[in-house]
């Protein structure tokens, strides 16, 4: 078993490039990623990490796809800061599916010209229509050189099958390692609201906004109120997301709280509302919020 993990890990990281791993929640993706930049830095290999699972999310806040560069072993310990997000607005990797593929290619896009190995770590929807179609696209459009399947038994034979019928990439399978342990939906949701909680956290500012910076925007009469407890994205001019924030809505005024302070020009809604004080989620359709279909 062990030696099924050296031996990819030495081709991926003698081969490099971009390399993609897929499979269920709970399979070793995030730990064989680590792996894998660990085998890439001790060769002195300028690595990248594209953490794209929105939703135990290793690098930048949970909703968010995050690239981390790497140039030493010791940058691992702390994988939690980004050098770089790109902003979803939902924790559900079947949804936002359009967001989820155009932002992890771009962050490869971005990585590309000055790594030597890019990983890109992925969400645990790999089934059915939707996981299949979610991966369809990554690949179409991230051209990993190699994509690595963790399973369980056969699991991921039907979208392993399909990636080598309809793209040149080389994909192999490996088993999932005995020592890997299942979290529970609790310790997933406590996490990922500890995560949100670091996000916000900080010399947070409560800015008030103009119904005019919103992506997309709003029509023409929406009552605000109905935008309180929206987590949003904090974009700059260049396509970048700078973090995470909140909506708030009181006293006839829109605000957004958040830590990031320079270099806001504009909030992508979501399809989530946060609560500031326990940082749970709850999902919401971003259409019946603006359209008052609710
Ligand atoms: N090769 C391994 N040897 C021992 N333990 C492992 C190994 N791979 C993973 N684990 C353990 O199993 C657990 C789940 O692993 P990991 O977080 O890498 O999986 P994942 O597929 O990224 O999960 P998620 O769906 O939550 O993103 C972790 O506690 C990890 O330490
Ligand atoms: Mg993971």
């Amino acid at each position: 078993m062990t030696d099924i993990y050296e031996q990819i890990i030495d081709r991926l990281v003698a081969e490099g490039g971009v390399v993609m791993l897929v499979g269920a929640p709970d399979t070793g993706k995030s730990t064989l990623a680590k792996l894998i930049m660990t085998a890439g830095l001790e060769k002195g290999l300028a690595v990248s990490y594209v953490d794209a699972d929105i939703a135990q999310t290793t690098v930048g806040p949970p909703t968010c796809i995050g690239l981390r560069r790497l140039s030493t072993v010791a940058d691992l310990d702390d994988l939690a800061s980004s050098d770089d997000l790109r902003f979803v607005g939902s924790i559900d990797p079947e949804r936002l599916r359009l967001q989820q593929v155009i932002g992890t290619a771009s962050l490869v896009e971005a990585a590309r010209n000055d790594s030597a190995l890019i990983v890109i770590d992925t969400t645990g929807s790999v089934s059915g229509v939707v996981g299949q179609t979610l991966k369809y696209h990554k690949v179409e459009l991230c051209r990993p050189d190699s994509v690595v399947a963790l399973q369980r038994g056969a699991e991921m034979e039907p979208i392993v099958g399909l990636l080598r019928r309809f793209f040149s990439v080389q994909v192999d399978t490996v088993p999932v390692h005995p020592g890997v342990v299942a979290s529970s939906p609790g310790e997933r949701a406590s996490a990922r609201a500890e995560q949100f909680a670091n996000a916000l956290s900080g010399e947070q500012q409560k800015w008030r906004v103009k119904p005019t910076v919103f992506a997309p925007t709003l029509p023409t009469g929406l009552d605000l109120a109905r935008l309180d407890g929206m987590l949003v994205g904090v974009h700059d001019r260049g396509g970048r997301c700078l973090g995470l924030g909140v909506l708030e809505y009181d006293a006839d005024a829109l605000r957004v709280v958040t830590a990031v302070g320079e270099g806001m020009a504009g909030l992508r809604l979501g399809s989530l509302r946060l609560d500031q004080v326990t940082h749970q989620t709850s999902g919401v359709n971003l259409r019946e919020v603006m359209f008052g279909l609710e």
